[in-house]
């Protein structure tokens, strides 16, 4: 009851609340099916790239060439950074956590937008793909720069996922591990009304900016039940270290009631449709690489958590394999959040640009079960406790 003695509903963790209709995406967790804008992500990962996904997600259609041309453009002239920002990315300490330096860097970019606040939802969008265009920046930058390394400024006529490994590595990919990285990026684009997307959606409803949109989910992603669990699963594969390992571990972890990173979802009951597309360019990055032991004990990891969690709905998730596709890219694991939001930046942009289209102030309520009408105590009378 309420304090008008209404009956109440609590739905703690917001579980199976609707706050939206929504056509950006589609997840069936029983089928193991996952829609942007109702094209398969198997389609996706196998024609399409990055940017041409980015431009689905936020407009709802596949571009036309000359469509896909305005976008790459836009991403393509918006990568280089301000001065002052690679300045604020000296800043941070060696060990200053990457997201936390994301997080800090992008809403520096509102600070130095003449102009951050607009009603006009085109300009919106604009304002999101300069931002999406400086993440990688921002990432490869501040890598470089803790590692006593000049930044490495940006070519301009890469993709966006070629772009970011050459601003990394000072090396301009392979037409091969550019390709993983940008399936990656398709992968992570989008996932419907998770928590960060969540986050976003809130921002937007105050019509704040979109620095503030975006910067409200990459501190959201920061946490350790959202971004975050695919350096998790790549600490275990590292630890358990050689496939002959893999099942003492799964078994011991089980027993000690210790979960297996990279399985199991709160949405997939079955494997997560990413995990596939992820765990086949795995095993050729592996074997081009030359890091087979690395996925061979990620593959026996799965194979023994599979067969003592049979009958259960724990599955692999996209997080399984995607620690060790960015490893073998030669991409330190504290990076792989920020690369999780940096491709996530459009589909926390296609949800805000959706809600704002039929706006309503997202202000949900909590149930007052304190005390009411407390007499107000003088300082020296006061026990330190919360008053009887
Ligand atoms: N390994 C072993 N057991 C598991 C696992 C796992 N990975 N995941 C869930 N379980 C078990 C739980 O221990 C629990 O068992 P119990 O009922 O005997 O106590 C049961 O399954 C239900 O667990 P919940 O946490 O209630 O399930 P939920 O669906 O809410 O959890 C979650 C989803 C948080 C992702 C969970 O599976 C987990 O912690 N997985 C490991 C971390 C991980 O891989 N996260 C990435 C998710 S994908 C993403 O966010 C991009």
């Amino acid at each position: 009851m309420n304090a008008v003695n209404e009956p109440v509903v609590i739905h703690k963790g917001l579980d199976n609340v609707y706050v939206k209709e929504s056509k950006i995406c589609y997840i069936d967790g029983e089928a193991s099916k996952l829609f942007y804008r109702g094209f398969s992500i198997e389609e996706l990962a196998s024609h399409s790239t990055f940017e041409e996904t980015t431009y689905l997600l936020i407009y709802g259609w596949l571009p036309t060439r000359q469509q896909l041309d305005q976008i790459e453009t836009h991403l393509g002239s918006h990568r280089s950074l301000e001065p002052k920002i690679i300045d604020l990315l000296r800043m941070p300490y060696a060990k200053s956590d990457a997201m936390d330096v994301l997080r800090t860097a992008v809403s520096a970019l509102g600070v130095y937008d003449p102009q951050p606040m607009t009603d006009n939802i085109t300009v919106r969008i604009e304002k999101s793909l300069t931002i999406l265009a400086k993440v990688p920046t921002i990432i490869a930058a501040f890598h470089r720069l803790r590692s006593g390394n000049d930044p490495i400024p940006p070519k301009g006529n890469l993709s966006h996922a070629a772009e970011f490994l050459y601003m990394l590595t000072g090396r301009e990919p392979g037409p091969y591990d550019a390709h993983v990285m940008d399936v990656a990026l398709i992968l992570h684009a989008e996932h419907e009304m998770n928590a960060s997307t969540f986050a976003c959606t809130v921002t937007a409803s105050t019509l704040a900016d979109m620095y503030s949109v975006i910067t409200s989910g990459i501190g959201t992603l920061r946490g350790p039940l959202h971004g975050g669990a695919n350096e998790a699963a790549l600490k275990m594969v590292l630890e358990v270290g050689d496939a002959s390992n893999a099942e003492n571990y799964v078994a011991d972890a089980l027993a000690h009631k210790q979960r297996i990173m990279g399985f199991g979802h709160r949405v997939y009951k079955t494997w997560d449709p990413r995990y596939l597309i992820l765990k086949k360019l795995a095993g050729e990055l592996a074997v081009r690489k030359g890091q087979t032991k690395l996925f061979d004990t990620a593959v026996a990891i799965e194979t023994s958590a599979r067969k003592h969690l049979e009958g259960t709905p724990i599955f692999p998730n996209v997080d399984s394999y995607s620690g060790i596709v960015f490893h073998m890219l030669g991409i330190e694991t504290d990076l792989f959040t920020p690369i999780f939001a940096m491709s996530r930046i459009s589909g926390w942009t296609a949800h805000a640009i959706e809600y704002l289209e039929a706006n309503r102030l997202i202000r949900p309520k909590a149930l007052y079960v304190g005390k009411i009408g407390l007499p107000y105590t003088p300082i020296d009378q006061r026990t330190g406790k919360p008053q009887e």
